[in-house]
């Protein structure tokens, strides 16, 4: 056995708690929801075993490694740089930073840069841009030829089946980029957003170290959850989803849900517990892909501005009441309305609520004690209901949705 793997059977955060999900029909172990890749390190301090997890994925033996570090615009003001940097001593090491949400140009540059480091690993430090853009590179970086068209046409096509390994490693909470097999690209030029997809593109091993998370400020955190959140559901009704997405969205929202009831600075047990969530709710996802919520987040961000998980959780009440209230005459998922109303049920208990009505009603008053911009409708709602259901994220959702439902929904959110 590798030392990685007798890591992967030490998480040490996770292994002495047991998950109670509170799901009708099933039980799951942490080992069950964590099992299959990523392969995971968990736990204060693991951020010094990077190195160890790099050389476990990477292809490569004999030699120190040669590994493209991709960072943040404040790389170098965080409490985690020298750690970060010191972790990584043992191999040979190119800085590149990724200030941004990444675009098809970004995504080309760093892959040339994967290239012209000849980089047998990528490790990405730090939010959901951050690794989305290591991700991303890294498949790209086996193409002949690297191109922002080029990078748009592997969104449309499906990325190239092997790239560059990955070791994530979240500096926030809640995008579970650490945990997915997709990529998002943000092509400005034409308004839309895109994802990169396929095998290549899920990390290879992810560090979760909860003491990145000192220092956090508030209206990222507040964001971070509302993405967990909305993923969590997402994951659970989707038409996409199974047995174990739904408890990985459950549990997510169980994490969270003395957070979600009494919002307060993290301390260590609720920085384990919002990266646990983050990262549930990303393996959910992996498996379920996102709904309406999502849909509808990426105009809103295109559009307005708005942060991804502020996009995400602005619909999220409203969307959980339409969604609940699902019948026969416009249930989307062939397993029909039951199953959706079970899903959120189980979601709901896990959350502690007193069924779906409780829970969007918290998921209200979290949105409106947040340090986040107030928004109050959208005069080009019209618009963003369109542009949303052009997303394939919309067909997910479990009930029938129109433009004109979705609008009034944006129209009327408190
Ligand atoms: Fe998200």
């Amino acid at each position: 056995m590798s030392a990685l793997s007798q890591h992967n059977a030490r998480l040490s955060f996770t292994r002495n708690t047991r998950v109670d999900v509170r799901m009708s029909t099933s039980r799951f172990s942490y080992d069950a929801l964590l099992a299959g890749p990523p392969r995971l390190l968990a736990g204060p301090g693991e951020l010094t075993r990077v190195a160890s997890v790099a050389e476990a994925v990477a292809d490569r033996a004999g030699g120190p490694l040669r590994a493209l570090l991709v960072v943040g615009g404040g790389f170098h003001r965080r409490s985690w740089r020298e750690p970060v940097l010191t972790a990584l001593r043992p191999f040979r090491v190119r800085l590149a930073v990724q200030p941004d949400m990444p675009t098809p140009d970004c995504v080309a540059r760093l892959a040339a840069q994967v290239r012209a480091h000849r980089a047998d690993v990528v490790v990405a430090v730090g939010g959901g841009s951050v690794m989305d853009a290591g991700k991303a590179a890294a498949a790209m970086s086996a193409e002949s030829v690297i191109t922002a068209d080029r990078v748009v046409e592997a969104c449309e096509e499906g990325a190239p089946s092997r790239g560059v390994p990955v070791v994530a490693v979240p500096t926030t909470c809640g995008t579970g980029a650490e945990a997915t097999p997709f990529a998002t690209v943000w092509d400005r030029r034409r308004g839309w957003k895109l994802s990169l997809r396929g095998g290549a593109v899920r990390p290879a091993a992810a560090v979760l170290d909860p003491d990145l998370l000192v220092g956090l400020p508030a209206d990222q955190l507040a964001a971070s959850l509302l993405d967990t959140l909305a993923q969590g559901v997402e994951a659970a009704w989707s038409t996409r989803s199974d047995e174990r997405s739904a408890a990985l969205g459950a549990a997510a929202w169980a994490e969270l849900a003395t957070l979600l009831e009494r919002p307060r600075p993290l301390g260590p047990a609720e920085r384990r517990s919002v990266l646990l969530a983050g990262h549930y709710a990303g393996r959910a996802i992996a498996t379920a892909g996102t709904t309406i919520c999502h849909a509808l987040s990426y105009p809103l961000t295109l559009r307005h501005g708005l942060r991804h998980g502020h996009a995400c959780g602005l619909t999220l009440a409203p969307v959980l009441r339409y969604n609940a209230a699902v019948g026969e005459s416009d249930c989307a998922d062939p397993r029909g309305p039951a199953r959706v109303r079970a899903a959120i049920a189980g979601v709901a208990r896990a959350a502690g609520a007193d069924g779906p009505g409780d829970l969007a009603g918290r998921v209200e008053s979290f949105l409106a004690a947040a340090p986040l911009p107030r928004v109050a409708g959208f005069g080009d709602a019209d618009r963003i209901a369109v542009e949303a259901l052009g997303y394939d994220r919309a067909a997910g959702n479990p009930r029938r949705v129109d433009a004109r439902t979705l609008a009034r929904i944006l129209t009327n959110l408190p």
